[in-house]
């Protein structure tokens, strides 16, 4: 299996990057291939439909969407909604790229919790042809702390994160299991 990691976080130390390496080394200790993509270090110009030529950085990231068998985005939450990084990335995606695929969406708050990203975030995958996992993963106040193993330091939370992400490969290797049985 073939998972493809985005963080949409453009500040150094962000949570949602951090939670992103935390599910990282959850999935790298089921032995899934792991791409991770951390927009912070791959910049991609603002999305233009006129642009004639593919930014290099565009190029790398339709490839590793395009292997993926399964997404996972992560978000701050900004007014309410995703960052404008992701969504910029986002803006470069096509359904052929995303169709049929699984997508866990994480966000990171200020607030208590960040769900007006995170629907946005869901809304923007069932427009891309996504399949939204059953769960999400919003790490809010109180909760941006993690432990030398680099998971959360809240073992709730832990817990909760350990839940999103196993339903999120159980959907990708049923669906995957599906497409291969179709070919
Ligand atoms: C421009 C901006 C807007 C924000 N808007 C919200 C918001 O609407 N709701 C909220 O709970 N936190 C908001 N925050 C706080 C961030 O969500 C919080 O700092 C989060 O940890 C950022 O994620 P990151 O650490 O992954 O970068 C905002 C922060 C900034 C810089």
């Amino acid at each position: 299996m073939k998972i493809t990691l985005i963080a949409g976080s453009n500040r150094e130390g962000a949570t949602s990057t951090s939670i992103l390496r935390s599910i990282e080394s959850l999935l790298n200790a089921q032995n899934i291939s792991v791409t991770f993509v951390d927009l912070r270090e791959l910049p991609l110009p603002l999305y233009s439909p006129d642009a004639q030529a593919i930014h290099p950085n565009v190029q790398r990231l339709a490839e590793a969407v395009a292997v993926a068998e399964g997404l996972v985005l992560a978000t701050p939450e900004y007014h309410g909604s995703i960052s404008g990084v992701l969504k910029n990335a986002l803006d470069y995606l096509h359904g052929g790229l995303v169709a049929g695929k699984p997508v866990l969406s994480v966000s990171a708050a200020g607030g208590p919790m960040g769900v007006s990203s995170l629907l946005h975030l869901q809304s923007i995958v069932r427009n891309l042809h996504g399949v939204n996992s059953p769960e999400w993963i919003s790490i809010g106040a109180g909760f941006h702390s993690f432990g030398s193993d680099g998971h959360p330091s809240d073992e709730g939370m832990r817990g909760r994160v350990e839940s999103a992400v196993g339903k999120f490969v159980d959907l990708t290797r049923k669906l995957t299991a599906g497409v291969e049985a179709a070919i």
